[in-house]
């Protein structure tokens, strides 16, 4: 429990023990699910968290109130995550009713069974907690349709849900002038990449939307409360969802046998040369979620792509898929890789990437067993160009 004004506390709890967030994304430094407490004459719990941790979260209430006070249990979110406690919640406070949008009534129905003492709130609706005040706002597919965001007038704090959220656990503070902000604003690009970035149209309208609230502070369901700098993660978001990217270049390659391995270093000496910035990944050895971010962040992807199976290399398979799963558009690529008897994986590739609107720098780099001296050579000015590129 961690006061954050005086009529509101934090009551959320770090999750260390889920190895992949959602059955598929990594979360080696753990993950928060960020429940809040609001308090004026009435009082309201904003969000539940993962059922898993649910006696840490009913001592975490207690910290602050007995059950029998709770009015309202706002449920921005009926994703598990946040809704996973209600049940248990409601049996410590069977008085308190939900707060929810419509598409969330069904979903309490389809997921607890729960379809009384449910308030359905709409855009701009207001809840009256004496001395202070919510207001809900609709915030469809951020993360799914029926989610929602609520904002307290009187401390001027929006309770975002799952956005503006990150993975990584709070385990030095919950603030972020009390942690090192930079560690969690990545772990919030790679969030929103794995987790919202397939609904950016939806993103941007929220954004639009909240654009004419007065925010002191971001108040999100997963990761740190922006109290000290808010705009910055607003700019984040507003940035990620208009998919504009930093000058720099993800360089990802898979290799079997050294052959397309050996022209990475050529490629990375290219981008240096360029003075841009670069990250270097493996599809074999870096998890999906990790390349899906740096693709995100970064302007220019260099892929490094053998010919398996007549194809692409699975690694890079499932990497093509999962572009065109979230729907990362217009992106500068550029490609090499080592073939045998049959080539075309970087044209197969090439021309999956186009399709999202990708700029495809020519030549790709395609060579039979190893790379000559030339090939090398061809490789690093083609960084170098690509590198280049990134920064106008
Ligand atoms: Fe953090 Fe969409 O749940």
């Amino acid at each position: 429990m961690k006061r954050i004004t005086e009529g509101v506390c934090y009551i959320g709890v770090n999750d260390y023990e889920t190895e992949l967030f959602e059955g598929l994304w990594p979360i080696p430094e753990g993950v928060s699910y960020n429940s809040y407490i609001v308090q004026g004459e009435k009082t309201a719990i904003i969000d539940t968290v993962k059922i898993l941790f649910v006696d840490e979260f009913l001592n975490n209430i207690e910290k602050v109130t007995s059950f029998d006070k709770i009015d309202y249990i706002v449920l921005n979110h009926l994703e598990p995550d946040h809704s996973g406690s209600l049940l248990r919640l409601l049996e410590k406070a069977p008085q308190a009713v939900i707060i929810c949008s419509k598409k969330a009534k069904d979903m309490t129905d389809y997921l607890y069974k729960i379809t009384e003492n449910i308030i359905v709130v709409g855009e701009g609706e207001k809840l009256d907690l004496g001395g202070r005040e919510l207001v809900f706002y609709m915030d469809p597919l951020v993360h799914w349709p029926e989610t929602m965001v609520t904002y307290d007038t009187k401390d001027q704090i929006l309770f975002s849900c799952d956005a503006f959220g990150s993975y990584k656990a709070l385990d030095v503070g919950i603030f972020d002038d009390e942690v090192n902000p930079d560690e969690y604003f990545e772990e919030t690009i790679r969030y929103f990449s794995n987790i919202v970035a397939k609904y950016v149209k939806y993103v941007q309208k929220a954004m639009d939307k909240l654009s004419g609230l007065e925010i002191k502070m971001i108040a999100p369901a997963h990761g740190i409360v922006w109290r000290k700098n808010p705009k910055r993660i607003i700019d984040l978001y507003i940035d990620l969802s208009a998919r504009k990217a930093q000058p720099g270049v993800a360089v990802i390659w898979g290799s079997m046998y050294g052959n397309t391995k050996q022209v990475v270093e050529y490629v990375v000496e290219g981008v240096k040369e360029a003075g841009v910035p670069v990250t270097v990944l493996e599809f074999s050895r870096h998890h999906l979620s990790y390349l899906l971010k740096e693709s995100w962040k970064n302007k220019a992807v260099i892929l490094g792509i053998p010919t398996y199976d007549g194809g692409p290399f699975l690694g890079a398979s499932y990497y093509l898929h999962l572009m065109k799963r979230k729907n990362l558009r217009e992106r500068i690529v550029g490609f090499f890789g080592s073939s045998m008897w049959s080539g075309r994986a970087l044209h197969q590739a090439a021309e999956q990437l186009k399709e999202l609107d990708w700029e495809v720098i020519e030549p790709l780099l395609e060579f039979r067993g190893s790379a000559t001296k030339e090939v090398l050579m061809q490789a690093k000015e083609l960084a170098k160009k690509i590198a280049l590129m990134t920064k106008e």
